[in-house]
């Protein structure tokens, strides 16, 4: 009789872990607490939008699952911290931290300004640096965890997205990979590269048929993604099934970069 036992671990089970995903009030972060719930884990939501989370949680308890709601600005950095604090008292801990809040800039290089800048930067950098590190320190004082920032194909090459979400995204990419290095063995740090996907964030470009066709155009899936399909790639970084992987790039991006 073949010895399964080894291969327990190899498989997307949360069942008795708890995750916190920030970003969770609407399109990605909201499909992958929901991949994340169905698969077992007890899910906090953090976002600024109050009614969203609370639709969330009817949501996740419907189907059977544990749902707290953490309301937030991550740019505020006191308001995360204590985010953080209350999500670690929920459990006792934290398994996870999935990070899909992030805020997007359609202005161009040429028009941008510092205050736009700054606003964005402090969203999707700074936010989501002392978010991890508030997370993160906890993880390493206690049994480890498994860290995913999701960031973008837009912080990889130029795929028609302005530079200023493009360079935060970029600079998230190497901050993973390097708190992946410093955190290492304990807490695990991976990104997840999505391309375009119909949310929120992209309904205006996506709703301009030229936008579309030039996306298409570069993307051998020949199709735009949706928000569920994230969720595959957040279940593989979160769990066992990864073990060893740390400081990544996921690229789910239809094969854009292929
Ligand atoms: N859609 C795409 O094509 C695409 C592609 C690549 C990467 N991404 C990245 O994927 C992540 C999710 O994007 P999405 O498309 O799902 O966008 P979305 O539908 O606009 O959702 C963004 C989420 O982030 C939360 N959020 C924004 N600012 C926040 C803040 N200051 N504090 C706390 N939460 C905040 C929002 O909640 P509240 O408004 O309730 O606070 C919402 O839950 C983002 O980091 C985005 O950059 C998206």
């Amino acid at each position: 009789m073949a010895d399964w036992g080894q291969f327990e671990t190899l498989r997307p089970d949360q069942a008795g872990t708890t995750s916190l995903v920030a970003g969770a009030s609407r399109g990605i972060g909201r499909s992958i607490a929901i991949g994340l719930a169905a698969a077992g884990a007890s899910v906090v939501g953090l976002a600024r939008s109050a009614d969203a989370l609370d639709d969330l949680g009817d949501e996740i308890r419907t189907g059977g699952g544990e749902f707290l709601p953490l309301v937030a600005d991550i740019a505020d950095l006191e308001a995360t911290a204590a985010a953080v604090a209350a999500a670690w008292r929920w459990k006792g801990g934290l398994d996870s931290l999935v990070n899909s809040a992030g805020a997007t800039n359609r202005s161009s290089a040429l028009e941008i300004s510092p205050a736009e800048w700054d606003a964005l930067f402090d969203v999707n950098l700074r936010g989501a640096f002392f978010l991890t590190r508030e997370v993160g320190r906890r993880m390493l004082d206690g049994n480890g965890g498994s860290i995913v920032n999701i960031a973008s194909l837009s912080g990889v090459v130029s795929d028609g997205a302005q530079v200023a979400y493009s360079a935060s995204k970029a600079a998230m990419i190497h901050m993973s990979a390097v708190l992946a290095d410093h955190w290492a063995p304990k807490v695990r740090l991976n990104c997840i590269s999505p391309a375009w996907v119909r949310t929120e964030m992209t309904r205006d470009y996506l709703a301009v048929e030229d936008n579309v066709s030039a996306i298409l155009q570069r993307t051998p899936m020949g199709r735009i993604a949706r928000p569920e399909e994230m969720v595959g790639a957040a279940l593989f970084l979160v769990s066992g099934m990864s073990s060893y992987l740390t400081g990544q790039n996921l690229l789910v991006d239809g094969g854009w970069t292929a």
